[in-house]
């Protein structure tokens, strides 16, 4: 019997005008890309425009991310499409504002804190579980972890679940925000010159505006609340409670509008884009999703201690990750001129680290684009996860909501599998493609059919 491959993007032909190029990059910036790119080290992309380089070699990305980040900023172009929206969040700030930012956030989401969130993430899992029981027929699953992934957010964020009116109207309107703004990809990647008019469409700005004002009123209600003793102890409680311990200073309303956009849009479509694509692996590898199901019986245990036992799960999560890595590139620019590989590399280059590449990457992975859970426990796996697997970034600038995503996503993952059995909807094959993180063309079809309950058999001692 053949292997089951799981779905990559055709590839590009090696050489493109830059037209083509631009014109393939705004449909999808992964098969925009030539297949040398799973190969080399190192490429250049030299246009009229600008100068970019992706940059796959393992000492180099640790050198970029871990080693000196600060010689690495952020581009500011990065910040073009997403300023309207995020303003000055800790995703788009560098140097000192960036620092005090991460202050004053990092302690949220520290190990301890986890566990105080756990019981709203488990919430929104089982409300997850029940939208899904009414559902006959073909289930769009991307859909269907949007919505989960948005609950987590709120639950835990400020103790409210999507169904409440100023969060199901934030999280449509962040949709509507995305599907709008088809130029924010090439703009991110492919620097446009500074003349060239930033083609917004129109709406998209006054969404922006409306999401802010949302989100305004309920960081203004919250600080009412914690100014009146009476705020619940969430993510937002903390972090509006949170001083900087080198200045002393808290975040205003204003300042936690931005951070609390940054957490919706980065904690919510990254979160769903992999538990997506998790579930339609494990419909394409059946063997897995029995040991996971068989697994998730751990979690008749509702406290936090039992995610720790969901070890096949986080395997497979991570797997996951490694194919369809959420945020498929990310952009640094070089501060002062640098010498990599024998190529000169000029000041305000754009670097390019492109997790999706480096996770395929042929000289360094068995099996590069295989689904194997277990590569994990291998020696090629370990040095890999070590080396060249970034699906959070990393140093520094590491995903804020790492720890977070780890445990959300096994546990989704885990629950769902409880609760139902997947196979993949005929005739609708998912093509990964990536806008603001990887997603499927056409959506992910999934047929879900449930398990029978196993109580019954429980309480005669049998176990299956
Ligand atoms: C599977 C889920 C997730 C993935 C794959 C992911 C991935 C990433 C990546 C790659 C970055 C770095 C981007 C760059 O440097 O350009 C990042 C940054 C960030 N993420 Fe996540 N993320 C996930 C979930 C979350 C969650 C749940 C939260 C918060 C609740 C979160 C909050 C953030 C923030 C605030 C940053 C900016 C950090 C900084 O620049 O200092 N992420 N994430």
């Amino acid at each position: 019997m053949t292997q089951v491959m799981p779905p990559k993007p055709p590839a590009r032909p090696d050489r493109v005008s830059l037209w083509r190029y631009a014109k393939l990059f705004r449909q999808d910036i992964l098969s925009a890309q030539p297949a040398r790119l799973y190969r080399a080290w190192m490429a250049e992309f030299r246009t009229p425009f600008f100068r970019s380089f992706l940059v796959n070699q393992p000492d180099l990305v640790k050198l970029l991310l871990k080693e000196r980040p600060e010689d690495f900023p952020k581009s500011d172009r990065i910040a073009e499409g997403l300023k309207p929206l995020l303003g000055n969040s800790v995703f788009l700030t560098n140097g000192e504002a960036w620092k005090r930012q991460r202050r004053i956030i990092d302690p949220a989401f520290e190990g301890g804190r986890l566990k105080d969130t756990y019981p709203a993430m488990r919430a929104a899992a089982e409300a997850a579980v029940k939208r899904l029981e009414g559902r006959t027929g073909p289930v769009e699953i991307e859909e269907e972890t949007s919505h989960a992934a948005a609950d987590v957010i709120f639950r835990t964020l400020f103790s409210i679940p999507i169904d409440h009116e100023v969060a199901g109207e934030v999280f449509t309107r962040f949709r509507d925000y995305q599907r709008s703004q088809p130029l924010l990809n090439l703009a991110a990647f492919v620097p446009l010159p500074r003349w060239m008019p930033r083609l917004f469409r129109a709406g998209t700005r006054q969404n922006a505006k409306t999401i802010r004002a949302l989100i305004a009123q309920l960081t203004t209600e919250r600080m009412a609340a914690i100014k009146a003793g009476r705020a619940p102890d969430d993510l937002a409680t903390k972090i509006m409670t949170t001083r900087d311990p080198e200045t002393g200073s808290t975040f205003d309303t204003a300042e936690m509008v931005d951070q609390v956009a940054i957490f919706f849009l980065a904690g919510h479509e990254t979160s769903a884009s992999a538990l997506a694509w998790a579930l339609y692996l494990m419909a394409l590898y059946p063997d897995w999703q029995e040991r996971v199901a068989a697994e998730a019986a751990v979690l008749e245990d509702e406290s936090f201690a039992a995610v720790s036992r969901l070890k096949i799960s986080r395997d497979v999560f991570r797997e996951t990750l490694r194919l369809y890595p959420p945020v498929p590139m990310m952009v640094r620019e070089a501060a002062c001129p640098e010498r990599f590989r024998n190529r000169a590399v000029p000041k305000g280059a754009q670097m390019v680290l492109s997790p999706w590449h480096l996770h395929r990457h042929e000289r360094l992975w068995e099996n590069p684009d295989g689904f194997d859970p277990a590569r994990w426990g291998t020696e090629n796996g370990k040095q890999c996860q070590r080396d060249a697997y970034i699906p959070f970034s990393a140093g520094a600038r590491v995903c804020t909501g790492a720890g977070f995503a780890m445990v959300e996503g096994p546990l989704l993952l885990s629950m769902i599998l409880r609760r139902f059995r997947i196979e993949p909807a005929a005739g609708k094959a998912p093509v990964p493609v990536a806008h603001l993180t990887v997603r499927s063309k056409n959506g992910i079809w999934l047929q879900l059919s449930p398990r029978q309950p196993k109580l019954f058999l429980k309480s005669f001692g049998q176990s299956f």
